[in-house]
This record gives C-alpha cells, structure tokens and sequence, in this order.
C-alpha cells in the first residue's frame, strides 16, 4: 500500500499543519510505502518571490525531517525535481470537465471574494490529481479542506482509465484525522496562514509564550467557573497534553479561581516542552544544508523511478510514444 501527501511550501508550518497532516504522516511511515513531497509548483501560485520560495522550501525539509519524518523509512522530495507530474497534468488536463474544476474551493472563494484567479489556481486541482496518480497512491493523508481535491483525482482518474478503457490509474482515498480535522488559531477560528491566526511549531520560547498570551479568550471574572469545552486555550492545550493532564485543567475551569492567564501559561509549558527536542534536531539540520539537499535528491530518484513508469503506462494509454523505462 502506498502513502502519499504534499505540503505546500507557503510559509512556516503552524500546529494546524501538524496536527492536522504533519503528525499522521510520520505516523503511516512506519507500516507502509511513504512518499511526501514538498508541493513547490503549487505554491507559485501565490509566492513570487524567488529567494522566498527557496527559503520556503528549505524550511519545510528540515523541519518535517526535525518533526521525525525518516529519510530510511519514507522517501521525502521536492515536487518540482519530478518532470513527469507536469506531463501528466496535462494527459490529464485534457479530460477533466471545466465543471469540475469550477465548484473547486480555492477558485470558488477567490472568485466569491471577487479577487482576479490566474489558471494556475484554476487548474490547482489537476497539478494535485497528478501528484497523486503519478505514483500509484492509495492512500493520501491530508487535512478536511484537502478532501475535495482527493474526490476530484478519483473523478479525473475514473474517467481516464474508462476513456482508455484500462486501469491505468490506482484510485485513491483520502485519510484525515477526525479529532485534529481543524485545529482553532488565536481567534478561535480555523487556524490558517491566511487568517493571520496561527501559531508556529518552531516558534523560539518566548515569541511562543508570546503567541499564546494573545489567544482569545471571553471576559469570565478569574473567581468564576468556567467552561473548557468552550474555550480556545483548553482546546489546543488538549493537543498537547497527557489525558490525566486535560482532565486536571478540566477541574480547575469548572472549579473556578483560575484565571486564563494560569491556563495560557499551561498551554505555553505543555507545546514548549513538546517542540523542544525537535526544535533541538533542527537546529542540527540548519547547520548541515548539504544533508538535507543529499535527502531530496536521493527522494527524487526513488519517485522519479515510480514517476516514469506510470506516466509511460498514461502515454501508451492516449496514443503517445512510450518513452520505455
Ligand atoms: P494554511 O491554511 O495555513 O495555508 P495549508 O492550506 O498549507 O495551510 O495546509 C497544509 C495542510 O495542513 C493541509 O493538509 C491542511 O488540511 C492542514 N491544515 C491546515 N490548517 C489546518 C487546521 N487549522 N486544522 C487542521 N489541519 C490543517
Ligand atoms: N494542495 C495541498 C495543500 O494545499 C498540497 C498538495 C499538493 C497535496 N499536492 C498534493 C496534498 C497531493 C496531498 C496530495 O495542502
């Protein structure tokens, strides 16, 4: 069975990143085939900037090596290092009803914001399809606001392999973690880089306090009950806390006496002491780029591999030459 999933290089990974896609892929390294890349074509849809999409890019390697993602367990590389994928976008570009595309979300609420899409984002959901059919993928970790995308792949390769009338292509389904499908911000709403609500993991010590300290929270006087179930601060304290641990806070919110500033201060020390030691290996890895460099290269080759005997499966298919690997 194979694993696949990609992450965009659009910024540093929040804990919404983590939680929601980050953690179960070095979760599913261990019992299956893992490949992850680094979705540096999808982010040109919105970075411009050359240096800062290296420096993306850079940053998301070492830090999903410094979170436990194992080089001799899963092959890790850059999107962009894989030719193949953009050939196959278009193989399946081809076949992929404009419809399709229209009801899909990053266009949808671009347009609905009455901002200008270019049809990169338009045909985002392609690039993805091929992503994932590339390498014969059967499962793909992702967060709930991916699911769409996993569907649309199904939809396009369905109609590819019927269109063809062989089973060129694997179909995929999607995995998400129910309970971290959507880890809140300091608003208290969805964590995302575009609400300017998030909390970075590799945040230094006090920028993360400092995060913390500006959760919102309601105006409860610190003498009254209050409710955790309700509050942002109890919310993500339970991503990172032991179950004896929730249920101790849990008591003294319905205890009351406690203001959240005490509860903010426990949420701080809770993700402090877990980042830590990754946070530790990645300074190790900032000091040695070469190493990381020498892990995609060696990840590239493997995809690469896989890549080519796909889409020579997906050319014989349509009528192109084969390449024959
Ligand atoms: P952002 O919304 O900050 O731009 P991305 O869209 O790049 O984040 O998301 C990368 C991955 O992290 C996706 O698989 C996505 O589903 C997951 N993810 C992002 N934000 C959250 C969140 N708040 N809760 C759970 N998962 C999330
Ligand atoms: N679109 C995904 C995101 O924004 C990233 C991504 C690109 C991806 N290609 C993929 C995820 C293939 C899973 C499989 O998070």
């Amino acid at each position: 069975m194979r694993v696949l999933s990609g992450i965009q290089p659009t910024g540093r990974f929040h804990w919404g990143n983590y939680f929601g896609a980050i953690r179960q892929y070095i979760t599913l390294q261990d019992n299956q085939q893992a490949f992850y890349f680094i979705a540096d074509l999808h982010a040109l849809t919105t970075i411009r900037d050359a240096a800062v999409l290296r420096g993306f890019t850079r940053d998301a390697a070492m830090d999903l090596l410094a979170l436990g993602l194992d080089p001799a367990k899963a092959t890790l590389f850059r999107q962009s290092d894989i030719p193949e994928v953009t050939e196959l976008m278009w193989l399946l570009t081809t076949l992929t009803p404009m419809s399709l595309l229209e009801k899909c979300h990053a266009y949808k609420d671009k347009l609905a914001k009455g901002l200008p899409a270019d049809a990169g984002l338009f045909s985002y959901p392609v690039l993805m399809a091929a992503d994932i059919l590339l390498y014969d993928s059967d499962l793909v970790p992702v967060g709930v606001d991916q699911v769409q995308h996993i569907e649309v792949t199904r939809d396009i390769a369905m109609k590819f392999n019927l269109t063809f009338q062989r089973e060129i292509f694997v179909l995929p389904e999607a995995r998400v973690m129910t309970e971290t499908a959507k880890v809140v911000g300091t608003d208290g709403e969805k964590m995302s880089k575009s609400y300017g609500n998030t909390i970075e993991l590799f945040e230094d010590a006090k920028k993360l306090r400092k995060k913390i300290m500006s959760v919102k929270t309601d105006s409860t006087p610190v003498e009254a009950p209050k409710n955790p179930e309700t509050c942002a601060v109890f919310t993500l304290y339970k991503l990172f806390a032991s179950e004896s641990q929730q249920v101790a806070l849990a008591e003294r919110y319905r205890a009351g006496g406690m203001g959240y500033g005490e509860a903010k201060q426990a949420l701080f020390e809770a993700a402090d002491q877990f980042i830590a030691p990754a946070r530790e290996r990645r300074e190790k890895l900032a000091a040695n780029a070469s190493y990381v460099e020498d892990v995609l290269q060696a990840g590239a080759r493997r995809a690469r591999a896989k890549a080519q005997v796909v889409l020579d499966r997906a050319r014989e298919a349509c009528g192109l030459k084969k390449r024959g690997v």
